[in-house]
């Protein structure tokens, strides 16, 4: 297997893990089939079944409220979706921060039950002990540092994260766990270089500048999906949320008035 998992094979842990410094990898969410499909067909190496889904499909103000079972119900549909991604589930809030025991309970069930190819968790020193324990029990790993959104209210909002010394001690205990990647999110770019550079596993940046590994978007973000709220290292690829409102809008004009259905759209 090439180092190279942009070709039309599937993307595993091992070549995920072996891209380190080599060619940069792209990873999206999704939390359903369509989603995962359109996704894979475009050639992203892994898709991330992220506990974001609470804010862009359950509409919450933050990732908090996300259940096992919710993430178990979307890593289903977006398994189904996922030809050649890699597929990595979030473990929620509250699933894993109790004891190794209990991550590795929660894990096993995003495996078994929701399909995951690998799961990801939150924290970096504090969540060591959890990391090395699911992957002692052969579920692959994606840890995260830097502003992670279950910390919410620690941090006093979504702020950029700027503690080097606390970063690079964070990364290098989940990589040292165990962890064959590591999200980084907000922090400023020269840190994300500098992470990437200590790390001996690709980093996955989300506003971590460009020197990172791979790089991960939200997709509702990507495709301008999402109006509530848009940090600002998104990019938005796409406007489909306006080009939805007009879509909708015109069809709802066209029943109105009769237009729809025509005589092609009814049986004789
Ligand atoms: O929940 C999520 O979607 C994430 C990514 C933004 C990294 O954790």
């Amino acid at each position: 297997m090439s180092a190279t998992p942009a070709a039309a094979r599937a993307v595993t842990v091992p070549n995920f893990r072996a891209a380190k410094g080599g060619a940069r990898l792209a990873v999206v969410t999704a939390y359903d089939y369509t989603s995962a499909r359109l996704a894979d067909e475009a050639g992203v190496d892994a898709i991330l079944v992220g506990d974001s889904l609470g804010m862009v499909i359950q509409g919450h103000p933050t990732s908090l409220p996300v259940t096992l079972r919710d993430v178990i119900y979307h890593t289903r549909c977006v398994v189904r979706g996922a030809r050649r991604a890699l597929v990595v589930a979030d473990l929620p809030f509250m699933t894993y921060q109790e004891s190794p025991r209990q991550a590795v309970r929660s894990a096993g069930r995003l495996v078994k039950e929701g399909g995951a190819h690998a799961v990801k968790l939150e924290g970096g020193e504090a969540v060591a002990n959890a990391v090395r324990a699911v992957v002692a029990a052969g579920i692959p790993v994606m840890g995260h540092v830097g502003l992670t959104p279950q910390s919410v209210h620690l941090f006093g909002g979504f702020k950029v994260q700027r503690d080097g010394a606390q970063l690079l001690a964070d990364a290098r205990a989940v990589a040292g766990a165990g962890a064959f990647a590591v999200v980084i999110e907000s922090v400023p770019a020269d840190l994300g270089a500098q992470l990437t550079a200590a790390l001996p596993v690709p980093t996955v940046g989300i506003g971590a500048g460009p020197a990172c590994d791979a790089q991960v978007l939200v997709f509702h973000d990507l495709l301008g999906l999402y109006a509530d709220f848009t940090p600002k290292f998104v990019k938005r690829y796409a406007d489909l949320g306006a080009a939805a409102k007009a879509a909708i809008g015109a069809y709802a004009r066209e029943v109105r008035d009769g237009t729809f259905p025509g005589p092609e759209h009814s049986f004789r």
